[in-house]
């Protein structure tokens, strides 16, 4: 018989419940601003994604992709050091497949990190911004196709697709710690181009902040599963037919370098307070 995704699912989770024991309840996405985390973890396993069943590898030269468990914040986390874009070529369906993996472990509540262009123009560059809700505009939905209805319903709400509760966890840890923390709707798109100036300035005239080539999809997904969703936008680039500058993967780089502290900061002081 045919292997469903269904099985892939289950074979994977079994293969790593068998190399950790048991699964946490939190997960985070290392996207470009968090991969300094993983330094604070107190890893007790590391799992590389070639050896991982069903896991897509990752395409990025330099970049071995690996799961990753252990304490963070006082609190037993898994993180994803390396994501799968859909701009690589990947189809929905892997981009999102560990997210699966992740529910089928029993996780409850996922965090996520990208790096974005701002459209807001009170954004500078280097500013975090709490992910308070997002646009789809990417051309194809990991929930097309058949649903199973033990991953989650046919037609979910995206109505709080990202946890309020977190998102004023966030806003008074900021507070306390006196960090700059914006607010604002992350526009999901394809890539790999950045935006001409005039879609820079259309995605703000639709309502979005910041826009990016990730998250949305495994934010879906996350949310399709039941679980509470924190996502977070490193600003490293500003876009609009006033910007001059010519966001290069190097200032990427660069200025989530620099925001990677108070990202850190941030979501350590969250688990803590999770408990
Ligand atoms: N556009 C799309 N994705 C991005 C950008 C941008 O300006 N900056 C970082 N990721």
């Amino acid at each position: 018989m045919e292997k469903t995704m269904l099985d892939s699912i289950r074979e994977t989770a079994e293969y790593i419940i068998k190399e950790v024991g048991t699964a946490p309840d939190t997960a985070i996405i290392l996207g470009t601003g968090l991969g300094e985390l993983v330094d604070h973890i107190e890893i007790k396993k590391e799992l590389a994604y070639k050896d991982i069943p069903n896991f897509p590898v990752s395409t990025v030269e330099g970049h071995s992709g690996k799961l990753i468990f252990g304490i963070l914040g006082g609190k037993y986390v898994m993180a994803m050091q390396g994501r799968f874009h859909y701009y690589e070529g990947y189809d929905m369906k892997q981009v999102t497949f560990p997210v699966r993996v992740m529910q089928q472990l029993g996780v409850r509540k996922l965090f996520v990190s990208n790096a974005a262009g701002g459209m807001n123009k009170e954004f500078r560059v280097g500013d975090v911004m709490v992910i308070t809700d997002h646009i789809n505009l990417f051309p194809e939905h990991p929930l097309r196709g058949k649903n199973y209805e033990e991953l989650g319903p046919r037609f979910p709400a995206m109505t709080e697709a990202y946890d309020r509760g977190l998102v004023k966890m966030a806003d008074d840890i900021a507070c306390e710690k006196k960090i700059r923390l914006m607010h604002g709707v992350y526009v999901g798109t394809q890539g790999p181009t950045f935006e001409t100036p005039a879609e820079y300035e259309y995605f703000r005239v639709i309502g979005g902040d910041a826009v990016g080539m990730s998250t949305v999809p495994e934010v879906i997904v996350a949310n399709h599963a039941g679980m509470l969703v924190f996502g977070v936008s490193v600003i490293t680039d500003l876009g609009g037919k006033d910007v001059l500058e010519v966001p290069t993967h190097e200032e990427v780089q660069k200025a989530a370098l620099k925001a990677q502290p108070v990202m850190t900061e941030l979501i350590k002081a969250m688990l803590e307070r999770i408990g």
